[in-house]
């Protein structure tokens, strides 16, 4: 390949002392360590001789944490002095609770720096550890005199970008992640930010250069970048702000009331800053950085912690047919006060017996694991943005949910109900009931939780993503494994592989899942390369009718309406692909039975298709047009294969390599028919029977906003 080393690159060329370098086990990346001529800690990191981050600072602006006296900001960006280097290097293979693979390599060279500011005799150390496709680092501020407890004021970390990089972005944001993705040139990051009119019932957009991590670049020359964060504990989670002139990027961490970033005790360390390179999009979608940088678990008998395939009483809430709340004669609740037992039911709530009780059949006639319900408890009336704290008790079910009567009758089947904690953001209420509604779900049986943080958080003036809530989100997950229960939070802060430390922690949102509908075409086949490269998403795939109106009884089809407001803009076949597409444990068949009754050759494959893996094989993949995996079910001979397509119509080539030499299996292909089209006919898909070996190669014709999906089971 040619190298392409653009002019900007000598501009930052001057001169360095005390230059330390490190190599990836490979050899293909490089990493250049130097205090400049002003003392500040600088890197640079090169990918087979190429320049990905040009020469980039390093530090802090920080705060002694004495909040009564008026204290000076504290420099940690000039001044310094290399004390000393040390290196290191591990190769160890680990096996995860669940995941992609049974198996995962960590392989790295590390370089330690131990970093003191000549005068103010302050210390930090970087920790660099260069993978085969990745650089992670992060600061350690050890235990010293003169800084004990501090305020991050701002992180100083770069990102100096060697061209003007394709990206693909959602907008830096303190509290929601809910966006669509922007395609775009670095320099039109801001003028895309100010056309960008999406909304949330939570949201904070701090710059039009912000944008969100993981964030997913290309070159010109054709390298792939993606920028992230791994293991974010006890801080807050960081955004990056690109600025135009200099090709730069630099963190910006999420503040809290006050505007600080966070608050540290010494020793403590920052969250590890990763880039993931390659020239080949399917490295970036292999790599395991994220989790490597993780600590192992903390849980020591997992043999609770399940993948789990769930229905819901959910979308019809979501579609707007039912409701969550139970009555609607209240503007406001008040909980222990409120008697519901004299209120009007609404006929519209839908956790109620009769109705969750079908749904407990449907999902045990199909071979599910669990049902969510959702609206089971009180407090639904006046649920978000009241600035209301004691909103929800996690106790107490409406009077037409009985509690024990259906858990009863879920457990008779083969189910278990999944719990429903919505906090709508008030923190100190849901943790002041936490023991007592983690008590009540193992007194019924409940395995898992989803629990959501909708609206502003309170105390007012906290972020989704700041410091307080990151603590809030790891508590919760760490007191349900006291419980042996398993957590899939929504509107929480953006993953980083924490699931490592806490594999119960199976499941998060944190971006935009299929209930928000009416997404871009090519989402799907971004999320892979963004939001997932931290950890698993409850996406809820498996939405057959896209059109919400035409689950309602009364619905008359307005023939001059193709795409009503509302409609999930993919194919059903595309829906299918999604449960190899997007990795998790936990899936979700979110759509109604009755549109599973309609389509039940196609639901054969969401029946079918396994949640473990010992195996991936990333086939195919360009962020934003195409994604297409193959994964072998842990412990079995089975094969799934999932694809997503974006805009353009193609013809995705599947080589059956992946697959066992000497073995016939049979393949179901799921996918979309010749007139399959997102808008006009989405439910137009083709199921056909072959016989493959590893010698096989097929080619499978994908729609715009497409897909298709394979079950491979040896004859
Ligand atoms: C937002 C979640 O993403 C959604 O799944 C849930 O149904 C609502 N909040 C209510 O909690
Ligand atoms: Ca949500």
């Amino acid at each position: 390949m040619k190298k392409f080393i653009p002019f900007y690159y000598f501009l930052f060329f001057t001169i360095f002392i005390n230059a330390q370098n490190l190599k990836s086990p490979d050899n293909n990346f490089d990493l250049i360590f130097t205090i400049d001529e002003n003392g500040r800690p600088t890197y640079s990191l090169n990918f087979q001789e190429e320049p990905v981050i040009l020469n980039s600072g390093l530090g802090f602006i920080l705060k002694d944490n004495v909040e009564w006296m008026k204290t000076d900001t504290l420099d940690m960006i000039s001044d310094f002095k290399v004390v000393n280097v040390s290196f290191d290097t591990v190769d160890e293979t680990w096996n995860p609770v669940w995941g992609e693979e049974n198996e995962i390599r960590n392989n790295y060279n590390e370089m330690f720096v131990e970093l003191e500011q000549k005068e103010s005799q302050r210390k930090v150390n970087i920790r660099f550890r260069l993978f085969d496709d990745s650089l992670g680092f992060r600061y350690e501020f050890p235990l010293q005199e003169n800084l004990g407890s501090f305020i991050v004021i701002d992180e100083k970390t770069e990102f100096a970008m060697t061209g003007d990089h394709k990206a693909i972005w959602i907008p830096g944001d303190y509290d929601t992640q809910e966006y669509n993705y922007t395609t775009s040139k670095l320099t039109e990051i801001k003028q895309k930010s100010i056309e960008f009119k999406e909304e949330n019932v939570s949201m904070y957009r701090f710059s039009d250069w912000g944008v969100q991590t993981a964030l997913m670049m290309k070159s010109d020359s054709g390298l792939y970048i993606n920028i992230h964060e791994a293991a974010l504990i006890e801080y807050s989670a960081m955004h990056l702000e690109f600025n135009p002139s200099t090709m730069t990027f630099e963190s910006h961490l999420t503040p809290d009331a006050y505007g600080n970033m966070a608050y540290m005790n010494a020793p403590h360390n920052t969250p590890w800053r990763t880039v993931i390179v390659s020239d080949d999009a399917r490295d970036i979608l292999a790599s395991r950085i994220t989790y490597n940088l993780n600590e192992p678990s903390k849980i020591e008998d997992t043999s609770w912690i399940k993948p789990t395939k769930y229905m819901g009483v959910w979308w019809e809430m979501i579609t707007g047919q039912s409701t969550w709340w139970y009555t609607n004669d209240l503007s406001s609740v008040r909980i222990n006060e409120t008697n519901y037992d004299e209120l009007e039911p609404n006929d519209s709530h839908a956790a109620n017996n009769k109705k969750v009780m079908r749904y407990i059949d449907f999902a045990a006639q199909h071979g599910f694991d669990a049902l969510l319900v959702e609206g089971w408890n009180i407090g639904w009336e006046d649920w978000f943005n009241k600035k209301k704290d004691y909103v929800f008790d996690f106790l107490t079910p409406y009077p037409d949910f009985d509690i024990e009567k259906l858990n009863n009758y879920a457990k008779e089947k083969g189910i278990s109900l999944m719990m429903h904690h919505e906090t709508s953001g008030a923190i100190r209420n849901y943790e002041r009931h936490m023991d007592e509604a983690y008590s009540l779900m193992n007194k019924h049986g409940y395995k898992s939780v989803k629990s959501g943080y909708v609206g502003r958080i309170i105390p007012a003036g906290e972020r989704h993503y700041g410091q307080y809530m990151v603590d809030h989100y790891i508590y919760a997950i760490d007191k349900a494994a006291d419980y042996k229960i398993m957590v899939n939070a929504h509107e929480a802060v953006r993953p980083t592989g924490v699931a490592r430390t806490y594999p119960n922690h199976i499941g998060n949102e944190s971006a935009r899942g299929a209930e928000f509908r009416g997404s871009k075409l090519n989402h799907t086949t971004i999320l892979p390369f963004s939001r997932l490269i931290g950890g698993p998403m409850d996406y809820t795939p498996g939405i057959f009718e896209m059109d919400p109106r035409k689950n309602r009884p009364d619905f008359t089809p307005n023939l001059n309406e193709t795409l009503a407001p509302g409609s999930v803009t993919t194919t059903l076949a595309n829906q299918l692909g999604l449960y190899v597409v997007i990795y998790s444990p936990l899936q979700m068949a979110a759509d109604l039975p009755k549109n599973y009754m309609r389509f039940p050759d196609a639901f054969q494959f969401i029946k079918d298709v396994a949640l473990d893996w010992d195996k991936s094989v990333y086939l195919e993949a360009e962020p934003g047009e195409y994604v297409t995996i193959a994964r072998k079910e842990k412990g079995a001979d089975n094969w799934f294969v999932g694809n997503s397509n974006g805009y353009n119509k193609r013809n995705a080539e599947i080589d059956f390599s992946f697959l066992d030499n000497n073995k016939k299996y049979t393949a179901t292909i799921y996918r979309d028919s010749k007139d399959a089209d997102y808008a006009k006919n989405p439910q137009s898909y083709k199921i056909e029977t072959k016989t493959v070996t590893s010698k096989s190669k097929i080619k499978i014709p994908t729609v715009p906003a497409g897909g298709f999906a394979i079950s491979i089971f040896p004859n």
